[in-house]
């Protein structure tokens, strides 16, 4: 290492507290976050990773504690004042509008939209050149994909100046190779200088990244790992929880002959001449569970919306069991019997401004327990969210709270424990485990093998290879649209699997 030895952190956090009604978010946490480097945090669902980052960021203010930037201690009251003193975050819901340019995405909030000149999109094209992110100014941030998007948003966090970047969740959006290419651009960033701060659940990937790995459990730290090499994922997660794990049981096929899901020449049009789904076919049986891999994009979303009747243009049939579902409504097909865990838990899964016992009953309605003669009942409503609660490990101080106030994971683990309620015959789930822990992951898995081996059927879709490998009982690959591939996940390989999702293995 040539840099100049006893340096002063980029990032100094001391003594950080941070309570929230009945919640200690953050209890004299220390940080230090040195230059060139990329330093990990780690932690279990509601450990208080992102409440810190917040904190850092200025989104939110401390109850105690102080905050350096290059050893001069800073006031962060706005993420103004973050900026100001050089730090940036990209948020894991990007918060880019769709319909403006990169170039006007870019500027937006740091100049005015009417001066945007050359010199703008300029900068841009030097720092896109710089760290090779492969930015174009004048792009519509809607044609991007998510692991563009992601670039675009470390690239207006570069633009504003920043020398330390928050980064919270940023892989749990991406599929594999572009995990590889954000992890270039951080290194990237690093040999610039800057200080990289990087939160992630997948273990794996923050002992190939990081140079340090600060443990964060209850709110409080445990330790920083200033030599990444000597420790491994279960070490950290170890760490993490303060115990041993669960581990993930692994069984004997459940699979039956019997068909729960039978789609025939399911089809959806696009703009363009491309359909988005063209001419699937599958069952789906009782006790299994269907895989779907895909890069992001290929028609894994459209697909799982089709099935939930959110697709108005969609052809073909859909069975379940003996009901001919093809054209009833989301909510009829809910109420036979679907389980649906939506892609975007904020759009889809979730009213963030309501108490968790009414999230209970979104999507329920019309379905004891918590709803009696077609009205709600409060108090079984909530009943059944402290079973969730207690079932699925919600860390919360209870049913009252608004979901807003629920840590990512928490807030995905009420989601799945929602949706495996009262006994559905098929469960819709889209990265069911996207940004849980790893205990509570092994836990969800649990909890689905169970379902399955009392007859649930399953459409897995998820971007974790290993996720599909390790639940799967039959794994699709989707290309644009079509399956090119059909694999035993016990006899394939995430890079087998990772060559067929980019139609370089597709023979089939
Ligand atoms: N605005 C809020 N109001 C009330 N409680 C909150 C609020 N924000 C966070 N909390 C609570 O603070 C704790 C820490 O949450 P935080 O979001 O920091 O966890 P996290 O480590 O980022 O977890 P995850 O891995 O699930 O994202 C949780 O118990 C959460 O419920
Ligand atoms: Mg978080």
């Amino acid at each position: 290492m040539s840099n100049p030895a006893p340096e002063v952190p980029a990032v100094r956090l001391q003594g950080i507290g941070k309570r929230f009604p009945g919640v200690i978010a953050n209890d004299n946490i220390n940080i230090d976050v040195m230059r060139g480097t990329i330093h990990a945090i780690v932690g279990e669902n509601g450990a208080g990773k992102s409440t810190l980052m917040k904190i850092l960021y200025g989104v939110q203010r401390p109850d105690s504690g102080t905050i350096e930037v290059d050893g001069t201690q800073v006031s962060m009251g706005s993420p103004a004042d973050a900026i100001k003193a050089g730090v940036g975050m990209v948020f894991q819901h990007f918060q880019l509008a769709d319909n403006l340019t990169v170039l006007e995405n870019v500027v937006l909030g740091a100049e005015k939209l009417h001066g945007i000149g050359g010199r703008a999109r300029q900068r841009i094209v030097e720092i896109s050149d710089s760290y090779s992110l492969g930015v174009e100014p004048d792009e519509l941030v809607e044609d991007l994909g998510v692991g563009a998007r992601q670039r675009v948003e470390i690239l207006k966090v570069l633009y504003r100046g920043a020398r330390t970047i928050i980064l919270d969740e940023p892989t749990a959006v991406l599929v594999p190779q572009e995990v590889d290419e954000l992890f270039g651009n951080l290194r990237g960033l690093k040999e610039e200088g800057l200080a990289v701060i990087f939160i992630s659940h997948k273990l794996d990937e923050v002992l190939s990244v990081a140079d340090e790995i600060t443990v964060i459990r209850r709110g409080t730290t445990v330790t920083t790992v200033t030599d990444p090499s000597s420790v491994t994922a279960r070490d950290l997660a170890e760490l993490m929880v303060g115990s041993e794990l669960p581990r993930a049981s692994s069984e004997a096929s459940t699979v039956t002959d019997e068909v729960l899901l039978s789609v025939q020449s399911l089809s959806l049009p696009g703009s363009g001449a491309r359909p988005l789904l063209d001419d699937l076919s599958f069952d789906i049986h009782r006790g299994e569970i269907l895989g779907i891999a895909g890069v992001e994009g290929n028609g894994q979303a459209e697909l799982v919306e089709a099935i939930m009747g959110m697709r108005e243009r969609a052809t073909g049939s859909i069975r379940l069991i003996d009901t001919d579902l093809s054209s009833a409504s989301t909510r009829q097909r809910r109420e036979s019997g679907i389980g649906y865990i939506p892609e975007d838990r904020h759009r889809h899964g979730l009213l963030l401004d309501s108490p968790l016992w009414e999230n209970r009953v979104l999507g329920h309605q019309g379905r004891p327990p918590s709803v009696k003669h077609g009205i709600v009942d409060k108090r079984a409503a909530r009943q059944d969210t402290l079973r969730i609660i207690d079932e699925y490990d919600v860390r919360t101080p209870g049913p009252g709270v608004l979901a807003r106030a629920l840590s990512g994971g928490n807030q995905q683990k009420l989601i799945v424990g929602r949706e495996m309620s009262g006994d559905p015959i098929l469960l819709i789930a889209a990265h069911p485990t996207r940004g849980v822990d790893v205990g509570a992951q092994a836990a969800i898995w649990n909890h689905i093998k169970t379902a399955r081996r009392e007859g649930l059927a399953v459409l897995l879709i998820s971007a974790d290879l290993d996720e599909l490998i390790g639940l799967s009982d039959r794994i699709e690959v989707i290309l644009r649209g079509r399956f090119v591939g059909s694999f035993d996940p016990s006899d394939v390989t995430p890079q087998q699997l990772g060559s067929a999702m980019t139609g370089a293995g597709a023979s089939a």
